[in-house]
């Protein structure tokens, strides 16, 4: 009686609530691990978070008592939706042919002589139309998606002019119509010099500045990337196009320190980027740099395993500095055609190191940050997006402790399920 009084006085309107659930709510700052909340109840109105808490509380019991629409998970575990922070998912062509190459023994001209390395890749991508990267990399998201991936980055790179960059960016906004899945573009023109720019790289750099700019204007950049390395361009060519993403208010992200130490950390610093992206050769300065800068560190183990690297990116440093880490798939033609994001979780611990729990934090809450989202996704909290996944798991450790085995029953993208 009492109950339904107070049902009545403080009607509150969910539309949906789960009970029965144990939530790993990523939470920053929590004081349990993982921000667990045993035996809890979510609320869900208009797509977002509106309570999180356990049953037994005051409000957790009235909410289960005053909704209609209450959802028993029976015991499941749940987290955020999983996060993808950088992929490479969209392409023309694939590069098997090359890996086998390589396998046998293969250098890195040999393979280029047969028409292998990123610029096969750019030859078959600029002849596909924004259909055929869109089927070509249907099954890649859709594998991806299967893993509970609500969110997830999708960079340009392969065209490496306006026309075949601005078809890659189409086909990844198509991604996010076709599918239940928050997509963040970002362009990626400066992932290597074209033939057409062979030896000058500042020039295709300054191509690379008007690209943006008419792409953004086009509103189909969120983020602008670039490979700073000694095979890819200088601090100072970065430093251009940055400077111009800057001025345009574009977010800023940065391959940097995969195949050495190149001053990226300072780069970073300099023009307040998201997050640095490989880091096997970041040393103690570059890590300094982004525990002061707030940059994410974001790792890709499954590249650092496909090319057989044998240096592993400062994960004890990183962690003792307070640096953020996401981790992602890096899903490429080249370094790591990884389309599971479940089997980087597992990487992140075997092969970086990293806890259980760092590597849920790296494709979470530190995946967020990584893209300038951390006040609407990457943790259960209120007011945040009712991006969930309901696993069939005891603890979360289960996620990165099994190799190719899928414990997600169930799926949500802004409180819708996806089937
Ligand atoms: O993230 N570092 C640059 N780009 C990709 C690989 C590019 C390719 O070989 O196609 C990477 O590893």
């Amino acid at each position: 009686e009492l109950l339904e009084r107070m049902c009545k006085e403080h009607a509150v309107e969910y539309d949906m609530v789960f009970k029965g659930c144990n939530v790993a709510t990523m939470k920053r700052g929590s004081e349990t691990p993982y921000g667990m909340v045993e035996d809890a109840v979510i609320g869900i109105r208009e797509g977002k978070i509106a309570f999180v808490g356990g049953a037994q509380g005051e409000e957790g019991k009235r909410i289960v008592e005053c909704s209609s629409n209450v959802k028993d998970l029976g015991g499941a575990l749940v987290t955020p939706g999983l996060i993808d922070c950088h992929t490479h998912v969209i392409y023309g062509g694939d590069r098997s042919l090359e890996w086998e190459m390589k396998l046998a023994g293969a250098s890195y001209e040999e393979v280029a002589k047969a028409g292998g390395g990123i610029i096969n890749t750019v030859s078959n991508t600029r002849a596909a139309t924004v259909d055929d990267l869109f089927e070509g990399g249907r099954k890649r998201v859709a594998a991806i998606l299967s893993e509970g991936v609500t969110t997830m980055e999708i960079k340009s790179g392969y065209g490496l002019e306006y026309e075949a960059e601005r078809k890659m960016l189409l086909a990844a906004a198509k991604v996010q119509k076709e599918f239940k899945v928050k997509v963040e573009k970002t362009f990626l023109g400066a992932h290597a010099v074209p033939n057409e720019y062979k030896g000058r790289s500042g020039e295709y750099m300054d191509t690379c500045v008007e690209m943006l700019q008419k792409l953004r204007e086009e509103g189909l950049v969120d983020c602008c990337d670039c490979f700073t390395e000694s095979i890819g361009f200088s601090v100072e060519e970065t430093e251009k196009l940055f400077g111009r993403a800057k001025e345009m208010g574009v977010k800023i992200r940065l391959h940097g320190d995969q195949l050495n130490n190149y001053g990226c950390g300072e780069l970073t610093k300099k023009f307040k980027c998201l997050s640095i992206d490989h880091c096997e050769y970041s040393g103690e300065k570059a890590i300094k740099a982004m525990a002061e800068g707030g940059q994410v560190a974001v790792l890709l183990p499954a590249s650092n395993y496909f090319i057989k690297e044998t240096k592993l990116p400062e994960v004890g440093m990183m962690r003792d500095m307070g640096v953020d880490i996401a981790v992602a798939t890096n899903c490429n033609p080249g370094s790591g055609p990884c389309c599971s994001i479940l089997l980087v979780l597992n990487m992140a611990c075997t092969r970086f190191g990293m806890t259980p729990e760092e590597a849920l934090r790296g494709v979470t809450v530190n995946a967020a940050k990584a893209l300038g989202k951390e006040d609407e996704i990457g943790s259960v909290e209120v007011g945040k997006a009712a991006d969930l996944c309901v696993w069939d798991a005891q603890r979360p450790s289960e996620l990165s402790y099994y190799m190719g085995l899928n414990l997600l029953k169930e799926c949500y993208v802004d409180g819708c399920k996806r089937e």
